[in-house]
This record gives C-alpha cells, structure tokens and sequence, in this order.
C-alpha cells in the first residue's frame, strides 16, 4: 500500500480530507446498513435539528502504526459505549457497539494510505459524530439521524508538542452542576469557544475550568481532563460528574498502578492544592499527555517544579509507557488493542 505524499512529521492538529467516511442514516425508528462514500460534503433541510438546537454528539479517537507494522486503535469500544451515553443524554438513538467498532474498521481499512508511518509522530485521528437530520422547530428531538465517522491524519494538537502549556483559570464555565459536561456533546464545545480565544489573546494555551457550582475545585479544560503528580510521586486526577470520562485518563490511571507501580487517588481536587504539585498534564486522545508548566489564576502565577522545559520524569513515564502501548513497543493490557490490519 502506497502512503500519501504527506509530510508526516510537520503535521498540526488540522483537517486533511481523506478518501473514505462512513455514513449510516436512521430514519423510520431504524438504522440503515450504513455504507463508505467519498462524498465528503452533507446537504441538510435549513431547519435540521443539529442546526436549529445543536442536537449533536461526537468522539475522538486515534489509529496507529505499530513497530511490527500492523495498523491499530486503542480501546475503541469505549467510545462506542461512551458515544452511546452521550446519545441518550441528547435523546437521539444509539448507534450499537459492534456497528461503531465495525464502522471504525471500515473507514481506518479504506483510508490505509492516511495512516501515519510509525515513527513519524503523527496518528490517523477518527471522529464519529451523530446528529438530528430533519426539520424541527418546535425544541423537541429529532425523529432522524445520521451517524458519520471520517478521519484525518493529526499531528500534536498543541503547537511546540511536548513544551509545557501555560493555562489560565477561566471566567467562564464549561459545564453546568446537573447540565452536560459528562458527555461529549457538540454543545460543551461552543460553550468553550468564547473562553478559548480569549484565552489566547491573552497569551494563554487553555482554560482550567473550575467546578460551576463553588469555583473551588479543578474540573478540567476544554478539551482535556488533567493529570497531576504530588511531591511524593502520587498521581491524582479530579473526580467530578461534570467532566468528560476520558478514556486517556481511565488508561493512564491504570498504567501508573500496573506498571509503574505509582499510587493513584482519583477524587475531588481542590485548586487551593496545586500550588503543593510537583507536575501538572493534560490528558485526552488528541492531548495525549500535554505537560503544564504554570498555571495563572488572575495575575497569580503558579509555576510547577517540572518547569517550562521538559515534561516532569512522572509524566515522562506515563506518556512513554501510554505511547509505548499504544505503538505495540510495550505489551498492552487485554482488549485494549484492535488489530485492524
Ligand atoms: N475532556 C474533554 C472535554 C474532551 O473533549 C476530551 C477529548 O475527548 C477529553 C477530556 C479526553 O478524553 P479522551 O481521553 O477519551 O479522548
Ligand atoms: C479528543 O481528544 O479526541 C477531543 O475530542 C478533544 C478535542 C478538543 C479535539
């Protein structure tokens, strides 16, 4: 199979069309077989549920190349459940696990020569996403949907990849106490639009969003759940029902307990805390583990130990045995890799 002519290696966070998306339609209460296409384009009725009431949920998730040459996704079928719970937050039907991991193959397998050389840094990111197709106008759920997936080769989703972030404590919430922030609703992430680029006016790469409820504890960002390793080198991550289940954060809480032998608590973190951490990360697909160097709380700067140069030796360990897994350089837990090719 013949790559692309890509340069692999410069590639951002950034979408590239590829040759193949699938597409399955939902309409009379059932889901049709669903098929690839290269149509890369969607035509929708000017009053579709999606557009007039953002009826949408989507994932993310990454296929590689591994060291042996096989092409690979890491634990797709919590997407699939994920994707599903998102679903029916929304009130749209769910689209059923083996068809969301069947439908994930079809397109990794008809988009071969987008999959980034192992070695090269880069990844080949999926996004299935699922949204209301027909008029509706009065707030109420749509009664007919599409599920689509298409893919695009990614590089690191922050500029200067492994160079620790700087982050702001937002003004602005994410999520509301009993409101969506658990799901991965296209919602979430409009909300987050007006913090993120004034967050970058200001200088900043993110938003930490603290709890809406007492703005005390850290939740996450926009995009990411956070990672944090105390003095003693514990890994603690933020427990909240208003953030994102990440799947990347599920996986490193496990690598650090079962292969590095660290002690991890998951609980609520207080942001009076972090200023005592000695390393701070950003965990998610696209993030991988992003290392956050100071962390800027209205003109209060708090720089972490690790610095502004390197990821702290905690999160060195952690992104090198999660990417070590990931690449097949290091034997994965069971289930967690699915050989596509
Ligand atoms: N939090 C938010 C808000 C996200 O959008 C993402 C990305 O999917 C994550 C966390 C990380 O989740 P995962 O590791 O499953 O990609
Ligand atoms: C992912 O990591 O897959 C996400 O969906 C995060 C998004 C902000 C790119």
């Amino acid at each position: 199979m013949e790559k692309k002519n890509i340069d692999w290696s410069n590639l951002g966070f950034g979408y590239v069309q590829t040759d193949y998306r699938y597409v399955s339609n939902f309409t009379g209460g059932a889901w049709d077989e669903g098929v690839l296409t290269q149509d890369a384009n969607i035509v929708l009725n000017e009053c579709a549920g999606v557009l007039q009431y953002a009826q949408t949920v989507f994932e993310g998730l990454k296929a590689y190349t591994t060291e042996d040459g096989h092409i690979v996704t890491f634990r797709p079928d919590l997407n699939a459940e994920r994707m599903m719970d998102s679903a029916a937050r929304l009130e749209m039907p769910v689209f059923p696990k083996e068809r969301f991991l069947d439908a994930v193959n079809q397109v990794v397998a008809a988009n071969e020569a987008y999959v980034p050389p192992y070695g090269s840094g880069a990844t080949l990111y999926l996004r299935p996403y699922m949204f209301g197709m027909n008029s509706v106008i009065g707030v109420k759920p749509a009664d007919d949907y599409q599920f689509r997936i298409f893919c695009t080769p990614v590089g690191p989703y922050f500029k200067g990849g492994a160079k620790p972030l700087t982050i702001r404590v937002s003004d602005f919430d994410r999520a509301a106490p009993n409101g969506t922030g658990h799901i991965k609703a296209g919602l979430n992430y409009a909300m987050s639009l007006h913090a993120i680029v004034s967050a970058h006016q200001e200088g900043y790469d993110e938003n930490m969003y603290l709890d809406p409820k007492t703005r005390t504890k850290v939740e996450e960002t926009g995009g990411a759940n956070f990672l944090f390793v105390t003095r003693d080198n514990k890994v603690v991550t933020p427990k909240s029902g208003s953030i994102l289940p990440s799947i990347t954060r599920r996986s490193l809480v496990q690598v650090a307990q079962e292969y590095l032998g660290l002690e991890v608590e998951e609980r609520e973190v207080l942001f009076e805390e972090v200023q005592d951490f000695a390393e701070c990360g950003l965990c998610g697909t696209a993030a991988v583990i992003s290392p956050v160097g100071k962390i800027v709380d209205h003109g209060r700067e708090i720089c972490m130990p690790s610095g502004m140069t390197e990821m702290g030796p905690i999160t060195r360990k952690l992104y090198d045995t999660l990417t070590g897994i990931q690449m097949g350089r290091i034997q994965a837990p069971e289930g967690w890799i699915h050989v596509i090719k």
